[in-house]
């Protein structure tokens, strides 16, 4: 393909994916009623009028002043929404609704700088060699960052009452056999982590530098934790087991009063669950949401432990019998719905196992999909690791030894950030996320 023609597709792949992008944060934000905006579902996060600003601010500080140096029209609001929270040591925010700006003007910043934007990179395409030497790099982040959010303010809108809320569709009907969750083997052999440094693939910088280990034999649980193997955990009095429990994590259960895991609760003698719109008695059939501590804590109950990130490679990834490893669990082929339960198909979790054709070689179901998958490794970065220029903050201020890596996706999980060097991180103490997990033994 030549030249010319490579850049009519790459204008046209990238303009079709922000706003691909865009549409997915604008049905999101459609789904909350107006008086939700100025709500703050979780108490150490901003409200969700910042996020409203904060998707485009961020596009609009990095291409529109970064990449493309076009004026500023309203300073202001480019620093106010500039910046989330990492919910790590700081104090509670206690800034009041009032402390922020009308909705009707963040909605008309959004669309200023949107059209703005949208003008600055037809402009670029149509000349190349007078643009920003990065900038297929920055769309990209842009685009991911954006996509991001889409999921990460899912947990929050799910923890805002059903009142909040418009249900935009009835939710799947799963039919799908109870599974039962046993270890497998996984014969030692190769991982292979990262995306090698020369790649022209987009991958952000906690990705680059390829790593391959050996990763010795193991067994790992083919299913995730279930909320039914979650519950007999706390039926067996785990959550007061103080030998369960690292010294950090118990002093955290103790200090916030956790007895459960935060999508659940308790209605006289029955146990419920908060759903995205309404809640349900406790569907035993669907992996356990839970911070690390909870998922490490169930772990030791049983004598096992969380996977390592190299493990949870070799068994999403490796083929037995063979050194070859895999783009994605299932094998070489893009995501598809039939594979697992991710890109914002559902806003719920599907039943274990309901997937059966996106198993991995090894037979390990629901790697990717249906919940983030805990590991044990502490997020840091690869050899030779190089902060991005244009977002030097985005992994580097996380290599704190207080995140652990996270692998595989949610249901609310975009396409793109499926591959298999994409790494996720949280802290062990943070409630609301989409992470499942499994454990292994050695
Ligand atoms: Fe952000």
């Amino acid at each position: 393909m030549g030249a010319l023609a490579t850049a009519v597709r790459t204008r046209h792949e990238i303009q079709l994916r922000l706003a691909h992008a865009r549409s997915t944060t604008d049905e999101l934000f459609q789904v909350l009623r107006d008086d939700a905006f100025y709500e703050r579902p979780i108490a150490e996060r901003h409200r969700v009028i910042f996020y409203l600003g904060h998707v485009e601010a961020f596009d609009w500080n990095l291409l529109g002043q970064r990449a493309f140096g076009l004026k500023r029209f309203q300073p202001t609001f480019d620093q106010l929404f500039a910046f989330g929270i990492d919910p790590v040591g700081g104090g509670l925010p206690t800034d009041q609704p009032k402390d922020w700006p009308a909705r009707a003007e963040v909605d008309a910043y959004n669309r200023r700088l949107r059209s703005e934007l949208d003008w600055a990179i037809d402009k670029t395409f149509e000349q190349p060699s007078q643009g920003h030497p990065h900038i297929l790099t920055m769309l990209d982040a842009a685009i991911e960052h954006r996509l991001m959010h889409a999921e990460t303010l899912a947990y929050m809108f799910h923890r805002l009452p059903a009142e909040n809320k418009k249900a935009p569709r009835a939710e799947q009907r799963w039919m799908a056999p109870q599974v039962r969750n046993r270890l497998v083997g996984i014969e030692a052999g190769p991982a292979t982590l990262g995306l090698a440094r020369e790649s022209k693939e987009f991958g952000w910088d906690n990705e680059r530098g390829m790593v391959t280990v050996d990763v010795p034999e193991f067994a790992m649980e083919n299913h995730n934790v279930s909320n039914r193997q979650f519950l007999l955990f706390l039926q067996h009095g785990g959550y007061h087991n103080r030998a369960l429990w690292t010294a950090a994590d118990w002093a955290w259960r103790e200090e916030n009063a956790v007895e459960h895991p935060a999508f659940w609760y308790r209605d006289g003698n029955i146990w419920m669950q908060h759903g995205m719109f309404g809640d349900s008695r406790l569907q035993l059939d669907r992996p356990v949401y839970v911070s690390h501590a909870e998922a490490s804590a169930y772990a030791r109950w049983l004598g096992r432990k969380l996977p390592s990130e190299e493990q949870f490679h070799r068994a999403a990834y490796g083929v037995p019998g063979s050194d070859a490893q895999r783009a994605y669990p299932w094998g070489d082929g893009e995501p598809e719905s039939r594979f697992g339960n991710f890109a914002f198909a559902h806003w719920e979790s599907s039943p274990c196992g309901a997937h059966p054709a996106g198993a991995s070689a090894f037979g390990v179901h629901d790697l990717v999909g249906n919940g983030w998958e805990w590991t044990r490794t502490i997020f840091a970065p690869h050899p030779g690791f190089a902060p991005m220029p244009f977002y030097p903050g985005y992994s580097a201020n996380f290599f704190d030894g207080k995140h652990y890596v996270m692998k595989g996706g949610s249901p609310r999980t975009a396409a793109c950030m499926l591959r298999r060097s994409f790494r996720n991180w949280f802290q062990p103490h943070y409630p609301y996320v989409y992470a499942a997990f499994r454990c292994v033994e050695e």
